[in-house]
């Protein structure tokens, strides 16, 4: 299970898998963090699309294409903002992780990158979002054999040792 899935200190626009997931938020018109970094990389044509897919709740997931990047497509996903953790932000988060799963069956796509959903500007601590991601990746590949490579794409060290440590921990 474990061999499907890998932890890599990258940035994730240089990735060339069949989808990377970007962690965005309900207007999908672009931000800060790994989503300007995509849109970036993307190219204006991202943009044009994602308006007019019309936004996107909490939880939920949209597909465009890859545009100028690498990926052939980006799931863009709305992860919870942090409001101390009674708010639902476990299963906002972990709807995040299925959306994008479901998405992924739905259109044939078998390598997925993810960021830490949350875990920059939103605030999520990230032993605790890590912990979740761990959770609904290896439950998604157990469902399903035609996923056959996930990454957590870090950026920092921090995040990097957390999802080092989480699937340690997911498989003893
Ligand atoms: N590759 C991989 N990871 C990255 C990259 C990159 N190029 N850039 C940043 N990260 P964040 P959020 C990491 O803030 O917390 C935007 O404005 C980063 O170090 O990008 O879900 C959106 O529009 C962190 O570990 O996303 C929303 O408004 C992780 O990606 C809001 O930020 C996520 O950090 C979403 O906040």
């Amino acid at each position: 299970m474990n061999d499907r899935i890998s932890v890599m200190k990258t940035d994730i626009t240089k990735l060339a898998l069949d989808a990377i997931v970007n962690a965005a938020n309900e207007s999908l018109l672009g931000g800060g963090g790994v989503d300007g970094a995509i849109h970036r990389a993307a190219g204006p044509e991202l943009l044009a699309e994602c308006r007019a897919l019309g936004g996107c709740p909490t939880g939920g997931a949209r597909l465009t294409r890859g545009h100028r990047l690498p990926a052939s497509y980006v799931i863009h996903t709305v992860g919870p903002v942090w409001r101390g953790g009674s708010h639902r932000e476990p299963e906002l988060l972990a709807s995040c992780y299925q959306s994008c799963f479901q998405i992924a069956r739905e259109h044939g796509l078998r390598s997925l990158a993810f960021p830490a959903i949350s875990c920059g500007i939103y605030g999520y601590p990230i032993a605790l979002a890590v912990e979740i991601a761990v959770r609904e990746t290896r439950a998604a590949l157990n469902a399903d054999d035609a996923i056959e490579n996930v990454i957590f794409a870090c950026f920092g060290e921090d995040v990097h040792d957390a999802y080092v440590r989480a699937l340690k921990a997911a498989q003893a």
